[in-house]
């Protein structure tokens, strides 16, 4: 199987590269972010304190996260039940990287991860995917973009659905979200020693697209 492992801060347009990516491909896309982001559901409704390591680790046994494909899109389940829009609300968002720091609950989710991309041609994409994941996956790309063209673009974003906030407020939120993601004590975010460097800050999404689909054939000889 072809394994692609694709890290990087968040705003990078990790997630929308990458599912293009894999569809141009033939490739199945893994958002391990929407993973972390139903544990962190599955916490949620049982009114765990998501700082609880210890109850945490005792419901583990009962999550199932299932990433199923519907009409070409990623849907994700949690326990049967179709949460791929509850997961994008501000309450996950904000309980996701604190449920994320969780060693049994990150060990859970890779071994989950580890078995999808054992059975299929992947692009997997996440913050540990290349380090820790699948540290022997065939291909290691490391896409970032400078904090101001990530603040900008997501502003542009918020703008357009209407929300009311400030470009100085989005870039300050992402210089945080990056402060807490390299520092954090498990699984850091850091490029892996053999990726491959892609710096999206003057590329528009066609040309990113291209570059990754590009990087992987050169690679893997498709
Ligand atoms: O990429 P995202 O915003 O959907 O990720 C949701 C949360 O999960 C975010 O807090 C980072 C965390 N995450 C992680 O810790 N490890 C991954 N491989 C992917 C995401």
């Amino acid at each position: 199987m072809i394994n692609v492992a694709i890290d990087g801060p968040s705003g990078a347009g990790k997630s929308s590269i990458s599912r293009e990516a894999a569809r141009r491909l033939g490739f199945i896309y893994v958002d391990t972010g929407a993973m972390y982001r139903a544990a962190a559901v599955f916490v949620m409704q049982r009114r765990i304190d998501p700082d609880d390591a210890e109850r945490i680790g005792s419901i583990l046994p009962m999550l199932d996260i299932e990433l199923r494909y519907e009409n070409g899109e990623q849907k994700v389940y949690l326990c049967g039940e179709n949460v791929s829009r509850v997961i994008r609300t501000r309450e996950v968002t904000r309980c996701a990287p604190i449920v994320s720091a969780h060693p049994k609950l990150r060990q859970c989710l890779s071994d989950m991860q580890q078995e999808m991309a054992q059975k299929n041609n992947i692009i997997m994409d996440g913050r540990d995917i290349g380090t820790v994941v699948l540290p022997n996956a065939d291909v290691k790309i490391f896409l970032t973009a400078s904090p101001e063209v990530r603040a900008q673009r997501r502003y542009k974003e918020m703008c357009e659905k209407g929300m009311d906030v400030t470009y100085e407020e989005v870039l300050s939120d992402i210089r945080e979200r990056d402060y807490y993601d390299e520092n954090k004590p498990i699984s850091p975010l850091r490029p892996a020693k053999d990726s491959i460097l892609i710096d999206t800050s003057e590329l528009d999404f066609e040309h990113s697209v291209q570059l990754v689909v590009d990087t992987v054939k050169g690679h893997v000889g498709l």
